[in-house]
């Protein structure tokens, strides 16, 4: 299975943070917006990403995360010319995908969660058509919201209804088979003149080929689009990292739990940290014998 994180547009609703840099580089507390989606395509156990932003911020994803090989991964990168929506991704990154099945993550989505990569793992071993992950909202008018018969089977997706038909919102995290790649190829642009990942989803559930797993309560899906939500996920990052000295989506220190690199490379890229508290954060966790693993 291939990654792809999308990590476009040009963050509107938080000028003037955004005039100069993509959205999804801003911080989150202590590290990038990325490495939290980037994290979760790795606890899925995905090795292969590929990057999609614009032209002028792709050369920044690329300062940052180099082609993935000090993480024993494989990243590349493309661009995105205009923000024609999230399903382009599957028609800009048609070849990357190739033949395989596909994990669609959207730059600024963060999740944590106990068990959280252990669910990913087998969704990904289990998937069948489309998974989608869904998760409790006070304004779900602000997403995609899903709408459920009797028994919570899945009817529907509405991109943000104005009368929502649940509280369901529809997170930024998709599982697809390959069929995702001819299902985008003939997509035609909605009201707002956007590819809507909504309707490729309608797509699978109509063909009764997608299923929801809904999030449970106490795990975290955080928003990053307004200012304030910004500051409350550093804050939540914070206060977990703070209280149980461990940290939220550590890429190295996941890619050194899950087997892509050994110790002498997490020590290698500790170094590079010089004396920040998150290269302190990897070499304790180069030490640590029974570790609280990052949302594993
Ligand atoms: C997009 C999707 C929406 C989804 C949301 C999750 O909305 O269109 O269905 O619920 O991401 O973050 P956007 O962020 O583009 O407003």
């Amino acid at each position: 299975m291939k990654g792809i994180i999308l990590a476009g547009g040009s963050g509107p609703r938080l000028d003037p943070l955004t005039r100069v840099i993509s959205k999804q580089l801003l911080p989150v507390y202590d590290k990038p917006m990325i490495y939290y989606p980037l994290s979760v395509l790795m606890l899925a156990g995905l090795r292969e990403i590929l990057v999609i932003s614009t032209p002028q911020d792709l050369p920044l994803f690329e300062r940052l995360l180099g082609d993935g090989e000090q993480l024993g991964m494989r990243f590349s990168y493309a661009a995105q010319a205009a923000p024609n929506g999230l399903a382009e991704a599957f028609i800009i990154g048609r070849e990357f995908v190739g033949t395989d099945q596909v994990c669609l993550i959207l730059g600024d989505n963060i999740f944590y969660g106990s068990g959280f990569g252990q669910t990913l793992r087998v969704a990904r071993a289990e998937l069948d058509g489309a998974l989608l992950f869904g998760y409790r909202v006070e304004d779900p008018e602000r997403y995609g919201v899903a709408e459920l018969g009797p028994a919570g089977q899945l009817l529907g997706i509405e991109e943000k209804p104005t009368c929502p038909k649940s509280t369901l919102a529809i997170t930024g995290l998709y599982f697809f088979d390959n069929q995702v790649l001819d299902i985008a190829a003939k997509l035609k642009p909605s009201a707002r003149g956007e590819l809507e990942i909504t309707d490729i989803n309608n797509v699978y559930i109509e063909a009764g080929r997608a299923r929801l797993k809904t999030l449970p309560r106490g795990a975290a899906w955080l928003d990053t689009g307004t200012q304030e939500s910004l500051l409350d996920a550093s804050h939540f990052v914070a206060t977990l990292e703070r209280r149980q000295g461990t940290s939220i989506s550590c890429i190295e220190e996941i890619a050194y739990r899950r087997g892509f690199i050994d110790a002498a490379q997490l020590t290698r890229l500790a170094d590079k940290c010089g004396k920040s508290r998150y290269g302190l954060y990897m070499r304790k966790a180069l030490e640590e014998t029974n570790p609280v693993e990052a949302n594993e």
